[in-house]
C-alpha cells in the first residue's frame, strides 16, 4: 500500500484576508481547491493512502473531500489541537499509517504546485534504500526556503531553514517540500510537542549520520504562499505550463466555470479564471486573475493579477493590479490601485477614492469607507 502524508495546518497569514475562511489549500485555484491539485497528482502517482494532517480550520477538509472514494483513494485526518509543527505534525499523522518500519512514505506541504512525479522519487528511495529523501529544486533568491547543498553522489550535506547571515546563503538549491521517509524514521520524531522537521529533525538525522538523499530536478515549481504566486500558479494551470488531472476544463486563455458570464466585448487572458456565477460586464478586461465565486467585474474595469474574493464587485472603470480582495468586498468605480491592495472581507472602498498607487502593504479593514480610502 502506498502511503502518503499532507501536511495542511498552517494559517496561510501571508494569504489573508483569503484565508480568513477558509485554509490556504482549500483557497480555488484554476478552479478548484488547491488541495484537490496535489490529492490528484498524488493519485497519479500511485498513492493509495492519504493522511491530511489539519490544524486550522480542519472540518473543511473533511467536507469537501471526505473519505477520498471520489478522488480515487482513501483519504484519514488527524487533526492537532495546537499546531504541531511540520515535523510535530507529520508523527502525529503517522498514528494512521499501515505500512512496516522500512515503508517509504510520501510527506507533501500542502501548498506546492509543483510537475515532478512523486513515484520517481519513491522509487530512488527504495533503490538507494535511503532513509529520507528530499525533493530539491533550484530558485534565484532562495533565502526564504529551506537551504539544502549536496555532495557529489546526492548525498544531503546540510539543511539550513530561512538562514539569516549571508555565510549561510551556500547554494541556490532548496528544500521542495516533498519527501519519502523511512517509517521508522517518522516514529522517531518527538511525539506530543512541536517540533520542525526542517529545523530539528533534518539537522539532527544528518548529524547522526543517517541517509539523506537529495534529488534536484528541472520540473515545474512554486510556493503558492503569497497572493502574487498564488495568481501566477492558477494562471499556469490554466494555460497548461504545469499540468493537473483537477483542472476543470480545457486549458486555455481563461477557464469559465458553471455560471460565469462574459460580455462578449469583454476580455477574460493570461490564464484567469472565472468562477461559477462570476460575471465580467462589458468592455472589462481580466487577465492572469482568478474571480471566485459570484464576482462580478463592472463595465470597463481592468483586472490583472489578482484575486476578487466570492461575491466582490469591482467597479465601473476601476483599474486594479495584483490586488487581494476579499469576500463580498466592493471597490467603487473609478478607483486606480496599482501595487498590491488587499481589502478586507466585506470592506467597502468608495468611488473615485484612491487614483495613485498606495504602498504595497497598504490593507484596508472591513467597514472602512471613504475616511480610510482618502487617508491613502
Ligand atoms: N499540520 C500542520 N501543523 N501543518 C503545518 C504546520 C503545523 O503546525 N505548520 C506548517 N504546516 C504545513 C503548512 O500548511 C504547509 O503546507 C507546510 O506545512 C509548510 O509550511 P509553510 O508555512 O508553507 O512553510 P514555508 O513555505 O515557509 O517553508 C517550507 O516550505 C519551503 C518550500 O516551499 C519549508 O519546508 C522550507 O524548507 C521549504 O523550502
Ligand atoms: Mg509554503
Amino acid at each position: 500500500m502506498n502511503e502518503a502524508i499532507l501536511l495542511v495546518g498552517g494559517k496561510g497569514t501571508r494569504l489573508q484576508p483569503l484565508t480568513l475562511s477558509r485554509p490556504k489549500p482549500m483557497v480555488s485555484v484554476a478552479g478548484v481547491p488547491f488541495l484537490a491539485h496535489l490529492v490528484a497528482r498524488a493519485r497519479a502517482a500511485g498513492i493509495e493512502r492519504l493522511v491530511m494532517a489539519t490544524s486550522y480550520l480542519p472540518e473543511t477538509f473533511r467536507a469537501y473531500f471526505g473519505d477520498g472514494s471520489a478522488f480515487g483513494l482513501r483519504l484519514e485526518y488527524v487533526t492537532e489541537t495546537e499546531p504541531l509543527g511540520t515535523g510535530g505534525a507529520i508523527r502525529n499523522a503517522a498514528r494512521l499509517l499501515t505500512g512496516g518500519p522500512d515503508s517509504p512514505v510520501a510527506v507533501l506541504n500542502g501548498d506546492i504546485l509543483s510537475g515532478t512525479d512523486i513515484s520517481l522519487l519513491v522509487e530512488r528511495h527504495r533503490a538507494a534504500d535511503a532513509d529520507v529523501t528530499l525533493h530539491l529544486t533550484r530558485v534565484d533568491d532562495p533565502r526564504a526556503y529551506g537551504l539544502v547543498p549536496t555532495g557529489p553522489d546526492g548525498r544531503v550535506l546540510r539543511f539550513l531553514e530561512k538562514p539569516t547571515t549571508a555565510a549561510d546563503i551556500v547554494t541556490d538549491q532548496i528544500n521542495a517540500g516533498c519527501y519519502v521517509f523511512r517509517r521508522s524514521v517518522i516514529d522517531s520524531i518527538p511525539a506530543g510537542r512541536p517540533v520542525s522537521v526542517e529545523r530539528e529533525t533534518f539537522p539532527a538525522l544528518l548529524a547522526s549520520n543517517a541517509r539523506v538523499l537529495g534529488i534536484t530536478d528541472d520540473a515545474y515549481w512554486l510556493d503558492l504562499g503569497t497572493p502574487e504566486a498564488l495568481v501566477r500558479g492558477s494562471a499556469d494551470l490554466v494555460l497548461g505550463r504545469v499540468a493537473s488531472p483537477a483542472l476543470p476544463g480545457p486549458c486555455g486563455e481563461a477557464l469559465l466555470l458553471e455560471g460565469a458570464r462574459v460580455a462578449p466585448d469583454a476580455t477574460v487572458a493570461g490564464g484567469s479564471t472565472i468562477g461559477p456565477g462570476a460575471t465580467v460586464h462589458s468592455g472589462a478586461h481580466v487577465s492572469g486573475s482568478i474571480l471566485l465565486d459570484g464576482a462580478v467585474v463592472e463595465a470597463g474595469a481592468v483586472v490583472r493579477d489578482s484575486v476578487i474574493g466570492a461575491g466582490a464587485v469591482i467597479g465601473a472603470g476601476t483599474v486594479l493590479d495584483c490586488a487581494v480582495i476579499g469576500d463580498r468586498a466592493r471597490v467603487g468605480s473609478g478607483n486606480e490601485l496599482r501595487t498590491g491592495l488587499r481589502l478586507w472581507n466585506g470592506a467597502v472602498l468608495a468611488p473615485d477614492s484612491v487614483r495613485f498607487s498606495p504602498d504595497p502593504r497598504t490593507s484596508i479593514p472591513a467597514q472602512s469607507g471613504v475616511q480610510h480610502a482618502a487617508a491613502l
